[in-house]
């Protein structure tokens, strides 16, 4: 599988995480709304550290912007099976409802499907999670699924529902064209 550790949009760089980054990734990562509907956190600074060093260049991104170098966010791309990947994404509170999400969420799907040559990507995101099932909408992905209180809401401390989504390389190819 070929892999590219950095990918530019007209707004974002994506590239490696590196433990210089820590006080931009506890920022977001430590903090209770940020991570309402994630299935980890809020971290403490060992686990936002370990986050850090298992970060794999090509798979999991710092997400910063190019107007002054601020790190904003971090996505990732994810194998899962052959020929498919799960996709995600969390942002700082402040920089949410701009457009960076779905910008992000582009580039990942380009970089599956024309760098990583997969056949299918997927999400999964909480059924309450709207900024997030909307970025799966915005980049031309399908609801696949609903799965009633699948996921643990640690925060809120409740079963919740989950949406399924997913994007083949055939439907990514039609909507590019
Ligand atoms: C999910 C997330 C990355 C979306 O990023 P974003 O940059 O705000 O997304 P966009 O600006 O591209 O917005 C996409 C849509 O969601 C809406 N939206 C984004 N965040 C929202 C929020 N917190 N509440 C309500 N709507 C929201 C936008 O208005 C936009 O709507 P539209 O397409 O109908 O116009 C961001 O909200 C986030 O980091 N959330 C916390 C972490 C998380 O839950 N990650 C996903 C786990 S599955």
């Amino acid at each position: 599988m070929k892999i590219k550790d950095r990918l530019d949009t007209e707004r974002l760089i994506l590239r490696p995480l590196t433990e210089n980054d820590f006080a931009g990734v506890h920022s977001w990562a430590s903090v209770p709304e940020n991570v309402r509907y994630m299935s980890w956190g809020p971290n403490s600074a060992e686990e936002t550290i370990d986050f850090i060093r298992g970060a794999k260049p090509g798979f999991e991104f710092g997400v910063v912007l190019k107007a002054d170098g601020q790190l904003i966010g971090s996505c990732g791309i994810y194998p899962s099976g052959k020929d498919t990947a799960e996709v995600g994404w969390t942002l700082h509170r402040d920089h949410w409802k701009k457009g960076y999400g779905t910008e992000l969420g582009h580039a990942l799907v380009e970089y599956g499907f024309e760098v990583m040559s997969l056949h299918r990507i997927f999400a999964l995101c909480a059924a309450d999670n709207y900024g997030s099932y909307r970025v799966m909408d915005n980049i031309g992905m399908r609801r696949e699924g609903h799965y009633l209180k699948a996921l643990w809401a640690r925060i809120d401390k409740e079963w919740i529902d989950q949406y399924l989504y997913a994007i083949l390389a055939e439907e990514y190819q039609s909507q590019v064209k």
